[in-house]
């Protein structure tokens, strides 16, 4: 039987937060994610960053081996930096979302500028497409940033849900709603533009329901709230009750 959509991709990256606090090896990332593969994610997404801060070169690694044996996508996240398109090339993971970094950020601020960015950013795409890895790029939904995806090669784009989850987060209604139809239009013209169209960053369960009901969606990326509420719920209770929201989001 088919899934339902819009895929559920965990990302683990804050069980590995949680392990370097201590500087050991528990709670291990890894195992984090065998866990979310068996409540049913449907893909493992890590983000390498630059600073090493949670996810490792050998978490990757152990990760790849087992996406590969469960035969689940491992979406590396990654800056387009030449360090981290070798890593990927050797890697070769089923997905790579090319992020924008910056070390002094708590986290992914703001999307990729793939306008200012193409010369750049278009050799590395086709470098990891041309290595058997789907492309995405994690962007605003901003007109001249969805063209320039396409047009930079890219299979899929990722919108940054991160103002739409700060403006609810603050009370503000009307701002998260103007920034909810920026997203439904954007999807609308990634999706006649050719690309595959995935949301991620902040979605929790109480503002994951207008994304996930926008009809191009095809996969949402989550991660701190999920790992975050996994303390109270466990992990696999926390994605049941996520992946419940998302569907019935688009089912009814
Ligand atoms: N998608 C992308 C491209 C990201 O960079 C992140 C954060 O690493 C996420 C999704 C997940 O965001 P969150 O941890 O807030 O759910």
């Amino acid at each position: 039987m088919r899934k339902p959509l819009p895929r559920l991709g965990v990302n683990i990256d804050h069980i590995a937060t949680i392990r370097n606090a201590r500087g050991g090896d528990h709670p291990d990332p890894v195992a984090g994610a065998w866990a979310a593969i068996q409540a049913g994610a449907d893909g493992i997404t890590a983000h390498l960053r630059e600073d090493r801060r949670h996810i490792r070169d050998d978490d990757m690694q152990r990760l790849q081996a087992l996406c590969s044996s469960e035969n689940v996508p491992l979406n590396m996240e990654m800056a387009a930096t030449s360090e981290m398109e070798k890593i990927a090339l050797d890697l070769k993971p089923r997905a790579v979302c090319i992020v924008p970094e910056r070390r002094e950020e708590r986290t992914t601020e703001g999307g990729l500028d793939v306008v200012g960015g193409h010369n750049h950013i278009a050799p590395i795409v086709r470098a990891l497409k041309e290595n058997g890895s789907r492309v995405s790029l994690f962007i605003e939904a901003v007109s001249a940033q969805i063209d320039a995806a396409a047009h930079a090669g890219a299979e899929v784009v990722e919108f940054h849900t991160g103002a739409y989850a700060h403006a609810l987060d603050e009370g503000d209604q009307k701002k998260a709603g103007e920034i909810l139809e920026a997203l439904r239009a954007g999807a609308k013209q990634a999706k006649a533009a050719g690309l595959e169209v995935h949301f991620g960053h902040g979605l929790t369960f109480d503002n994951v329901t207008p994304i996930a009901a926008i009809p191009e969606a095809m996969e949402l990326n989550i991660g701190h709230f999920l790992i975050g509420e996994s303390v109270f719920l466990g992990l696999e209770p926390a994605i049941n009750q996520m992946r419940s929201l998302m569907t019935k989001a688009r089912y009814g």
